[in-house]
């Protein structure tokens, strides 16, 4: 990839401890040091509200541009009985006004959670897939990344050892789609 290339990481869980979060720092261990990476804050946003499209607020606008200069978005995020928590949501409708200004509009992207249970956000992933294709920002479609949360999977930080080919793979594979649709 060219050495311009951002990769704006967006993660669906605002708690401390989230293993969303620290899975998709591990992740981001595994991408070329020449890719640059921009942790997007979603915490902060206000409830989107149509009213504001004239005058959004700043968190708003950073949001924003945040998306647009990145080459692809990174969504990590957990399952909200059996769909994506609503400040990711929140954060997808603000980047998607005032209409006809969307910033996902051909945007590249690729999704992937960790949850407590055996299907690893899989239903999530499906809800999420449905809005990014209502924006037109082209989802990578496999390899799919449905992960539990077991012992082993981040350690110090770093994928662990017995997950590492397979998250490579997919962080591979995201690179290229990136680089395909740009
Ligand atoms: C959950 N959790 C959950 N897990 C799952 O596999 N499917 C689900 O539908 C839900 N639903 C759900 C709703 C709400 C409101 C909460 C708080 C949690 C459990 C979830 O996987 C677990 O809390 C993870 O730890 C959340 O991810 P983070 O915050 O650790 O990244």
């Amino acid at each position: 990839m060219s050495t311009s290339t951002t990769i704006a990481i967006v993660v669906g869980s605002l708690r401390k401890e989230s293993w969303n979060r620290q899975f998709a720092q591990a992740l981001a261990k595994l991408l070329p040091p020449e890719v640059a990476t921009t942790w997007v804050r979603i915490d902060d946003l206000p409830l989107y509200n149509q009213d504001d499209d004239a005058q959004p607020a700043p968190q708003v606008t950073r949001l924003r541009q945040e998306i647009k200069a990145a080459s692809g978005v990174l969504l990590v995020t957990p399952e909200y009985n059996r769909s994506i928590p609503g400040p990711l949501k929140n954060a997808i409708d603000h980047a998607s006004r005032p209409w006809g200004q969307s910033v996902w509009n051909g945007k590249p992207a690729a999704v992937c959670g960790v949850a407590g249970g055996p299907i690893g956000t899989a239903l999530a992933q499906q809800h999420l897939r449905n809005v990014l294709s209502a924006q037109s920002a082209p989802t990578l479609p496999t390899p799919e990344m449905f992960i539990q949360w077991k012992e082993g999977l981040v350690v110090d930080g770093e994928i662990g050892p017995a997950s590492r080919e397979f998250m490579q793979k997919f962080v591979d594979a995201m690179l290229t789609w990136f680089q395909r649709q740009a």
